[in-house]
Parts: structure tokens; sequence; C-alpha cells
């Protein structure tokens, strides 16, 4: 790799507006992001806050309303549809709270099943990189089992499997801790943090403290907008002031 030091992604004054029944949502509102290849990248932040969204966006799930977003130098936020599922499918690992496997599928033909999509893979080659994808992982023993079949963190170990199968560019974990118990999300987390010392480049969506400092920079949301630790506190002083602004004029309105 010859560019290993250059930025994989970086997004600029990206927004993001969702319009339902009349009402819109700002979700994103002018992010400022990049990730280095090889990077370990956390986000944290209340509820809604639009990290989901941010995450469909790095992932070409979604597309921003405005805004640049370069994926290995490329703009890709204009892109149609198909080109965005083919670069998504090469480039990209998605792991996801809810695990996302599906239930009439087996182990093996889950994490197969991306492979599938690629063009000129021979069955050979799909079947090699499925075995090893799951070996990584410890899950080469339950090949023929069925996602209802397996523990919680079973299933999250074979969505592991499944996101790296393609051999992306690009993790992407949106809470993949959130439905696991202590040790099966600590599992996970060490299984993360393997393939960062392998070289992979991953961003985590958690709202656990002690899973955010598997990652080596953390990021932080804040009302559609990424922030460091420090602008984040900064920005949490200013609404606590506006809150306690408001209580004091309520009550000296009061009867
Ligand atoms: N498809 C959609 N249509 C309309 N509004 C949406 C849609 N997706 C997200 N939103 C809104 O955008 C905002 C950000 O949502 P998002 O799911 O990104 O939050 P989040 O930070 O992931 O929250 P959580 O921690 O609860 O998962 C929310 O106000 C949400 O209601
Ligand atoms: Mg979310």
């Amino acid at each position: 790799m010859t560019h290993s030091t250059a930025a994989l992604l970086e997004m600029n004054d990206i927004a993001k507006v969702f319009y339902t029944d009349e009402v819109e949502t700002h979700a994103l509102a002018g992010v400022h992001f990049h990730i280095q290849r090889g990077e370990f990248v956390s986000i944290t932040g209340p509820s809604g806050c639009g990290k989901s969204t941010l995450l469909s966006i790095l992932g070409l799930l979604d597309t921003p309303t405005a805004g640049e977003y370069r994926l290995a130098g490329v703009p890709v936020q204009d892109i149609g549809a198909a080109e965005r599922a083919r670069i998504r499918n090469k480039e990209i690992g998605f792991i996801f709270q809810a695990f996302n496997l599906i239930g009439d599928l087996s182990v093996y033909e889950n994490v197969e099943l991306p492979l599938t999509y690629r063009e000129g893979m021979s069955k050979a080659e799909r079947k090699e990189r499925t075995l090893a994808s799951l070996e990584r992982v410890g899950m080469a023993h339950r090949l023929k089992h069925y996602p209802a079949q397996l523990s919680g963190g079973q299933q999250q170990r074979v969505a592991v499997a499944r996101a790296l199968v393609g051999q992306p560019s690009l993790l992407l974990a949106d809470e993949p801790t959130g439905n696991l118990d202590s040790k099966n999300g600590e599992a996970v987390m060490g299984l993360l943090d393997e393939l960062h010392k392998a070289g992979s480049t991953i961003c985590m969506v958690t709202h656990d403290p002690r899973y955010a400092d598997f990652a080596q920079r953390k990021v932080f949301m804040f009302d559609g907008r990424v922030v460091d630790e420090d602008t984040l506190h900064r920005l949490r002083h200013e609404e606590d002031q506006r809150l306690d602004a408001q209580i004091r004029m309520a009550r000296a309105a009061a009867p």
C-alpha cells in the first residue's frame, strides 16, 4: 500500500435532513470527520444525536443531503445506488447491534452471502474465504447451524465473520455489544481489537465507555455534529447554562 498514511475517508460539512410528514429532522448538521487507514475510532453520544445516520452514510447505505464525502480519495456523495452497492460490497463490512443474520440461511451461507454478489469469484475461492473468516472468529465448528441455534455472542461472531469475508477497507460497527452480556461483549471487543492490531480500520459506535477505551481515538457526537472531547464539554456546559436560565425564567414567571 503506497498511501498508508492517507485518509481512508474524509467528510466535509456533511448534512442529512430527513423529511417525514412535513417534519424536518436535521440528523447531521455539518459533520467534519476523517479516518486514517489502520485507525480504530469510537463514536459516543446521546440517543438521537445522529450516530447511526453517520454510520449509514459512511457505509454508503444512505446518501447525505449536502456536503462532501471522499472514500479512498474518491468523491462518493453523489454516486448512484448501483455503484454505491458495488463499492459497499467491496470496501465496507458492517456489524450491527441486532446481528442481522438471515434466519433461514446457515452460518456458512450467511458468511458466504456477500461474496455471491462478487463478479468472477469462483465457488472454490468463496469457500476458502468463508471458512477462513469463520475460523478467524472461532465459529468454524458451527457451519451448519442456523442463527436461532446460536447464542447471542456466537451470532455476533458470525456477523463479524460476514463483515470480514470480503476483506473490506473499513469495518463499521453500530453498538456491536449492545445486545450482549458483559462476557460476550468483551469477547466481541477482544475480536475487534485483534482485527485492529492485524491492520483493520474500524469505526465503532458505542454507549459503553469501557469499550470506547479500546479505540485509539475517541470522538463524540452532539446534536448532529462530530466533536472532540473538549468541545463536547463546552457544548454541554453551554446547554446546561441555557437550561438553567430557562428554569430560572419559568420560576420567575410562575404565580
Ligand atoms: N429514516 C429516518 N427518517 C426520519 N428520521 C430519522 C430517520 N433515521 C433517523 N432519523 C432521525 O434522525 C435523528 C438521528 O437518528 P440516529 O438513529 O442517527 O440517532 P443515534 O445517535 O443512532 O441514536 P441511538 O443512540 O438511539 O441509536 C433522530 O432524531 C431520528 O429520529
Ligand atoms: Mg443508533
